[in-house]
């Protein structure tokens, strides 16, 4: 933890810091408001995957959820949205205290989804599939807060990290960089101490890992872990 950014209670940080996301869905659904105060010291965002059985064969959770957990946790709440349809939900979600919510470029009518989460106060997010071409979230740099690069094709935890996109992240953060663009760069899906470092080296800052935090005995060792082994790899 003695590295931690200085981030307090829903404050997002600074854009291009080290964040560590856990992510709920590997938590135990019976037990959030538990496993979100074990692993919260460790963590300076919580990441919360939201299916909708349509964009991804899987459901899970949603605004309901997230208001509950909102009474347990100061935490800023960062929102995948794996929905065919996020904008219908978008006000739901700010309602029930999300900070910032990441919608897919696939669904289509990015613009405007852009546009609803700035006029709902939200930080504003686009997700790229792992097959999804950098081409496809370049318009949107200037306007987003956060991209998101799956390292997963989403739908399920567990799987294994897809080294062929960090070529997107570098191109990602190239743009940032001769840009000054003021925007996080995510990754997502099979983050852990072996893949974190990988792709902090080719750009990433936002680390979401699901089932190397919430799988481990102690989830918060597990999330100190993947930041000290992105802090390793800085200091080389
Ligand atoms: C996958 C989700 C991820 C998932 C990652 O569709 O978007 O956030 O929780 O899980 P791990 O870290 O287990 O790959
Ligand atoms: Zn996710």
């Amino acid at each position: 933890m003695d590295g931690r950014a200085s981030i307090k209670g829903r404050d997002p940080g600074l854009f291009g810091d080290v964040r560590i996301a856990p992510s709920l869905l590997s938590a135990d659904f019976g037990a959030l408001a538990e496993q979100v105060g074990e692993v919260a010291p460790a963590a300076d965002w919580l990441h919360v995957d939201v299916m909708d059985g349509h964009f991804v064969p899987n459901v899970t959770i949603g605004p309901p959820v997230v208001a509950s957990l909102r009474r347990h946790t100061p935490l800023y709440f960062d929102c995948h949205l794996m929905m065919t349809e996020p904008g219908r939900y978008l006000q739901d979600f700010a309602d029930a205290g999300a900070d910032g919510c990441t919608v897919h470029v696939e669904v289509g009518g990015t613009d405007e989804l852009i546009a609803q989460m700035r006029r709902l106060g939200l930080r504003a997010g686009v997700a790229l599939n792992p097959d999804t071409p950098f081409e496809a979230v370049r318009p949107y740099l200037s306007d987003v807060d956060l991209v998101l690069c799956m390292t997963v094709f989403p739908g399920f935890g567990g799987q294994s990290f897809i080294a062929d996109v960090m070529e997107k992240v570098r191109r990602v953060r190239a743009e940032v960089e001769a840009g000054a663009l003021a925007l996080d760069i995510e990754v997502d899906g099979g983050i852990d101490t072996a893949t974190a470092p990988v792709a902090a080296a080719a750009g990433a800052n936002v680390f979401v890992a699901g089932s190397a935090i919430f799988g481990h005995e102690r989830p918060w060792e597990a999330a100190d872990a993947i930041r000290e082994s992105v802090q390793a790899a800085d200091a080389v």
